[in-house]
Formats: C-alpha cells, structure tokens, sequence
C-alpha cells in the first residue's frame, strides 16, 4: 500500500526538507510524488538546468526510506517561456490568447512547447533514470485540466494534419461530416478550422472530430514524455494522473498506455451523497485496466480552496473516502499536498501536514491512516468480479452533449450515475465500461443508458451478449448515430433492434421542470409507478412485449420499458430517463430479474459494502453507529470476526475467505 502525496519541497528552505522527512516516516508515509510544479526552478533558462537541489531532496527522501514518483514537471511552463516563445500559448474558441500566471497556459500541438518539454524530460530521465528512490514517473499533471481545448493557430495547423491522416481525402472529410449541409463543402484541408466561435451550431461532426482530435493532442504530448523515458532506460511503471469522468480525455483509449491508473478524486464534504459518486469514480479506474490495481493520487485530507464554499471533511471522513479506494481495488492512497503551502492560490487548501501543524486533528488522521495502511497483508489485486456492467462511452459522452437535440439538457455522466448510485445502494459491485467490453462470459446485466453514438463494434458486443445469454437494459437516445454523428439508414435502432425487438419513431423530448409542457412521463410496471424524465419515446413492438406502460401524458397507454428474448438472454428497452427513485426502483427490479447477489444484504442507509476478491470492505458513510453482519478475518484489528461495529465513517476490512474464519456459531 503507498501512502503519501505531492511533495513540493521548492517551495520550502532546506533545514525544512528535513523535518518533512521525519515528519513522513512518522506519518506512515512511504511514496511521494516530487516536483510536479517545479519547472521554472529545474530549468531558470532555456538550456540552463539546476538538478543539484533535487539531488539533494531525493538522496533525503531516499535515506529516509521514502520512494519518490518523480515527475516530469512539464504542466506549468516558466516564465522564460512565453516571455521568448508568446506561441506557445492557447486561445480560446473565442479567440483570447490566455496568458500565463497560473498554470497550464501552454497549447498541447504547439511544436515548441513540445520540444522543450521533451528537452526538460531527456535531461531529468538522464539523471535519475537510474536513481535506487525513484518507483514511478509521473508525466505532466491532470492533462487537460482547465484547458479543455485549445482553439491556436497551433491548433488549427495540427487539427488538419490530424484530419488528413484520418480522412486521406477532403472527399472523405465531406462525406464523413456530411457538408453538403449549409454549403459546408471543403476542397483543401487548409479551409478547415478549429470549431472556432461562430454565427450559429457548427457541424457535429466537426465537433466530434475535434473532441477526438483534443484527447489525442494531450495523448500525444504523454506518449512523447513516456517514450522519452523508456529511451533512456528508465524501467520504472509510467503514469499520469487521471480525474475520474473528465469529458476532455478519452481516458478509455489512454488507459492502454498507462502502466498503472492514478486517479484524483475531490468529493464535496457538504454532499451526503457524493460518497456514491466517488465509488462511481472508484469503479470506472478500477474498470479500466481491469485486473490490475490502481492508485488515488490525490485526494484531500480537509477542505479545498476552489468550491464556492469549501467544507472541511467531518472527522474519520477522509480515512473512510480512503478505505472506499482500497476496498474498489486502489493499491495506495496519496493527497494533494504533503506540506500546506504558505502562499500562492492553493494556501487554504488543505494537506498532510496542515499550516497549524502536528497539534491537530488532520495530522492526527493522516498518521493514522498510514499505520492502518502498513498493517494492511498484501491485497487480492484490483479485480470485483462484478457481474453487472454500465456501459459508458467517452465518444458517446461527446456526441450526446454536442447541441442540436431533441432534449439538449441531458447529462450524460449525471443519468450515468444515477443509475450507478441505485446499483450501489444496493451493495452490487459493477464494472463500468465501454460497450465493446460486454460479454455474456464477464456479465449477467448491462444498462447502456444513453449509449447515443454506437460504433459498430460495440453493437455488435451488446448484440452477441444478450444472444449468449446476457441481459440488456438499454435506455432512450441509444443506437441512434454512428461514429460520424451521422444517421444510419432504417431509422432508430437499427443495430441493437434484432436484440431489443423494438424499434423508435420518435424521442419525445419533456420539458424542464417549472417549465411549459410535460415535464415528467409516469410509468407502471412491476417495480410499481415511476417518473421519467427528459424523454418519452415513441416505442414500435417489433417482437417485444411491454412490462411498463407510461400512465398519462401524451404517450399515456403506450409502452415504456419492453422486453424481448433474443437468443438465450434478454433485451430491454426504456424509452425515458427514469429520476432517482425510478432508477432506483428499476435496478432492483433489473438486478432480480438477472439473478445478481449483492455484497452483503440488508445493510443500515449509509453503509457501503464492497467486494475485492476475498476482501469485503464496509464502510458507515452515516453519522449513527451500525452493526454488519459478516464473517471472516478482521484485516485491521487482526482477529476473527461475525459481525463489525461501525462509528459514523467507521470502516472494516473483512478477509471471508481467512482460514481462521470465525463461524457464527463458534463466535457465540
Ligand atoms: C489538482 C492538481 C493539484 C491541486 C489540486 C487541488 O488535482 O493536480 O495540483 O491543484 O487539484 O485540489
């Protein structure tokens, strides 16, 4: 188990270095991740670097028995660098060039800003490729953070390039984004621009494209660094650290080049439910790289700076958000930062060692934490064995948002966690993937809500899942475009069509509430009545069977959610976005009727369970005490045990495959 966090040590004197690594072996700290802001005192000039300050801080967090994540510092160009090369900075789609003094202020295609990153990374990997501290690279930071794109110059002549090499011909080009539309039709790659601000809706399948386009340009920019490292023969495992579901990268494509997943993940104190949210966020690393474990890079011990109000976290609150991570297969747990800076925008943002220092009750947290996570025998690796999984798709994401749509006021990732939070309060582990993931040999159940663009890969996995015995619970606004943004003939549905047996005339878009018109279609069905929300979509039977029936509104009577034996499974179709309490009742019925079990039954509100091999971890998430019924090794507390006493943000880690075992009988 790592456990440590950002170390920024130019931020602080030397004689202080020394006590920050007292201060880490005291606090159980054993990895940190070194530098990640240090550019402009690594290279104070272009060509000039100064390594002899950072020798110094890694042969002391060496000494210290301190394993050092080292990294590449290339997320906050120096001043010398925009003062001598103003190109390498990113504009905005409206055209604003946006300046240094804070961070990130570089364009991602930029050649120059690439070249120097590489010339910092050659010079830091040549040094300490071979350094007995350093166990991991740490490339850039939180790529594409507050950049979500970057509309240049650079970024004009790279998305052409970049569209060339996709398309081969201009013809392929029109064809693709269907320009006949609005005289839209291009007969050189150099006419194509950046979605760059316009009159009215751009082209969605240039939207789409530079989505695409904006995720590859930062995945670049990573794969320069990484293969910079391996060149010089640095064996240490490569990551950069992710941000859970962050819309700019497609972090499902990245995910190959990542040897180990590091996620950040700042859940809000003040909401008593975003402890389902960071299991959401948990669970989508996890399912990533699947059967390898991953690693919570940052999180916060406190509160943070950047809300509009920033909630400390209550107390033990942080240690249960930990264990949350380790019991969803992370194998460390760190924090943004060691040492609470002194200056600079992030002074209130809480860290390891607070600004009022060790007398406190963070400090006294964080140390016990990381005697907890020493004590901790190795885990069984990342794998849940989940058998439900919830189809998310990063070019899905993009399209579904793009303008222009019955409903445009669908989120996503937020009908996405809607249903996860339902899958999770009912203690089910599941895996969240892409749809080319889902196979009837990994899974029983898979709800792929909102699965809009569907690339014909993944119809065809979702097909052959449920013709192998699987069951589909496919929501409204899916298969309804191609990889293009585009239309496929035969109308709606008409890849998962066979498997679902319906197909769909119309979406029905329903207002917002407190707005005019229908705002919410009524359902009943077994799992009693329930609202829809955002559509109500006009079902045709092609083969299947109604179980629900929308009860008023203007598709009062018709079909809302159907149901089709296709193969040896089952395909059901929900033609609208169900609230909490549908989605709630829905997935109960969903997980019955597929026959999954959960981690532990018949838990208090607030308690969550999850499954890591053998490993059962529950955690109270409430502020009244509970009692869990589950039998196994307590890893913690090191003894047998049938059931487990949990204080508000108490947390047990159960072994129930532990040979001393105690069986309920013998505990009595
Ligand atoms: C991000 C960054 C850190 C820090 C934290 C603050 O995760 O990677 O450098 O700014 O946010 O919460």
């Amino acid at each position: 188990m790592h456990y440590g966090g950002d170390y920024n040590p130019e931020q602080w004197t030397e004689e202080i270095w020394h006590e920050d690594v007292a201060r880490m072996r005291e606090a159980g700290v054993t990895m940190v991740s070194l530098g990640i802001f240090a550019w402009s005192r690594l290279q104070p000039a272009e060509g000039e670097f100064d390594f002899a300050w950072l020798d110094r801080v890694i042969d002391l967090l060496h000494e210290g028995g301190i394993a050092v994540d080292l990294a590449t510092a290339t997320a906050s160009p120096p001043p010398w660098m925009h003062e001598r090369y103003p190109e390498i900075l990113p504009v905005t789609a409206e055209g604003v060039t946006l300046g240094p003094g804070s961070r990130q202020h570089y364009a991602p295609s930029s050649p120059v800003y690439r070249r120097l990153a590489a010339e910092l990374v050659t010079a830091l990997v040549e040094r300490y490729a071979d350094h007995p501290a350093i166990v991991m690279w740490h490339v850039n930071n939180e790529y594409g953070c507050h950049l979500h794109a970057d509309y240049s110059d650079n970024a004009r002549d790279a998305f052409r390039a970049w569209l060339r090499e996709r398309y081969g011909s201009v013809d392929a080009l029109n064809d693709a984004w269907g320009t006949a539309f609005w005289s839209q039709r291009y007969t050189s790659f150099d006419q194509v621009l950046p979605p760059r601000a316009a009159p009215y809706s751009h082209n969605p399948g240039q939207l789409l494209d530079f989505r695409r386009f904006t995720s590859d340009m930062l995945l670049e920019c990573y794969l320069m660094e990484k293969e910079i490292i391996r060149a010089a023969g640095a064996t240490q495992p490569i990551t950069t650290n992710f941000m859970g579901a962050f819309k700019p990268a497609n972090y499902q494509e990245w995910a190959e080049h990542m040897d180990v997943i590091t996620d950040d993940a700042y859940p809000d104190p003040d909401d008593p439910e975003s402890f389902r949210d960071a299991a959401f966020q948990r669970d989508l690393m996890r399912s990533l790289k699947p059967g390898t474990p991953w690693l919570l890079m940052e999180q916060v011990t406190g509160a943070l700076n950047w809300r509009p109000t920033n909630a400390p976290k209550a107390p033990q609150q942080m240690a249960a958000l930990s264990m949350q991570c380790v019991g969803r297969g992370a194998d460390g747990v760190l924090f943004f930062q060691w040492r609470q800076s002194r200056a600079g925008a992030e002074k209130f943002h809480a860290a390891m060692l607070p600004h009022a220092g060790t007398g406190t009750r963070i400090w006294r947290e964080v140390t016990e934490l990381g005697a907890q996570l020493g004590s901790l025998p190795e885990l069984p690796s990342g794998g849940a064995d989940a058998r439900v999984a919830l189809v998310m798709d990063w070019e899905s994401w993009w399209a579904v948002e793009s303008p222009d749509h019955p409903s445009n006021v669908l989120d996503y990732v937020a009908v996405l966690q809607r249903w996860y939070r339902a899958l999770h309060r009912r203690h089910v582990m599941v895996d969240i993937v892409p749809p080319e993931r889902v196979t009837a040999d990994a899974y029983d159940l898979a709800i792929a809500p909102a699965l809009y663009l569907l690339r014909a890969g993944g119809a065809e996995a979702l097909s052959t899942f449920v013709a192998g015995g699987g069951h589909l619970l496919a929501g409204p606004f899916t298969d309804v475009v191609d990889e293009r943004d585009a239309f496929l003939d035969g109308g709606f549905l008409t890849r998962l069509g066979p498997a679902l047996g319906v197909t769909i005339e119309d979406f029905g878009a329903l207002a917002q509430p407190g707005g005019t018109g229908q705002s919410e279609a009524p359902l009943a069905g077994p799992f009693g009545t329930v609202a829809g929300t955002l559509l109500a979509e006009e079902v045709v039977l092609r083969g299947a069977t109604p179980v629900a029936t929308f009860a008023g509104g203007r598709r009062d009577g018709d079909p809302a959610l159907t149901e089709h034996a296709h193969g040896e499974g089952t395909g059901w179709y929900l033609a609208t976005v169900p609230d909490e309490q549908g989605a709630d009742a829905l997935a109960g019925w969903a997980l019955d009727r597929a026959g999954i079990a959960p981690v532990l039954e018949g838990l208090p509100v607030g308690v969550e369970a999850a499954q890591r091999g053998s490993v059962v971890t529950v955690i109270n998430h409430g502020s009244e005490p509970a009692v869990v019924d589950v039998a196994g090794r307590d890893l913690l507390r090191g003894e047998p045990v049938t059931e487990v006493h949990l204080d508000a943000f108490g947390y047990a880690l159960v072994d129930t495959a532990a040979s001393d075992t105690a069986t309920p009988d013998a505990a009595r």
